[in-house]
């Protein structure tokens, strides 16, 4: 009995380091069927659709009608211990990003990076592993 109560503990502490890149958990199992949780899948939206994003604001064209992502908040990850108030605080930002971004006059440059910088400081603390790729996302 005791035996597992420990390695549960030490299985928890790795896995809280794994955390920082963004591991799958230490079980090896994935949470879906597909292996991808829905925080992830939405993730990989997020990233399509902003690239999408970038071309429009590069060409200067007006936006609207833009996606708010407010699933993140309900969204469930592939780590559990990620969600709490710090991770919700940071959703709320970049939502609040993507509204400002709809509402300059013109499509902003200034306004797109602000909303990939929320992207880069959430991962900055839940998942830095796909940090580089994000920061391609910013407009020079
Ligand atoms: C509120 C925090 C938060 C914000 C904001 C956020 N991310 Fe993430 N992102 C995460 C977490 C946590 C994961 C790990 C998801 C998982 O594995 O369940 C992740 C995963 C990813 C992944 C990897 C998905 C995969 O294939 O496994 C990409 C790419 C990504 N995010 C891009 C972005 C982009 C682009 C933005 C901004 C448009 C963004 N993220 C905003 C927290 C965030």
């Amino acid at each position: 009995m005791w035996r597992w109560i420990i390695l549960l503990i030490v299985l928890s502490v790795a896995m809280g380091c794994q955390q920082q890149e963004c591991k799958k958990p230490a079980t090896g199992k994935p949470i879906n069927p597909n292996g991808d949780s829905e925080l992830a899948l939405l993730m990989r939206d997020m990233f399509l659709e902003s690239d999408s994003l970038k071309r429009l604001v590069e060409e200067g064209k007006q936006l609207s009608g833009l996606r708010k992502y407010q699933e993140i908040h309900s969204a469930i990850p592939t780590d559990s211990t990620v969600r709490g108030p710090v991770f919700d605080a940071f959703a709320q930002n970049y939502i609040a990003s993507i509204k400002a971004l709809e509402a300059s006059d013109s499509a902003s440059i200034f306004n797109f990076n602000h909303m990939v910088d929320q992207c880069m400081n959430c991962h900055t603390e839940f998942c830095p592993g796909p940090k580089k790729r994000i920061k391609k996302l910013y407009i020079r």
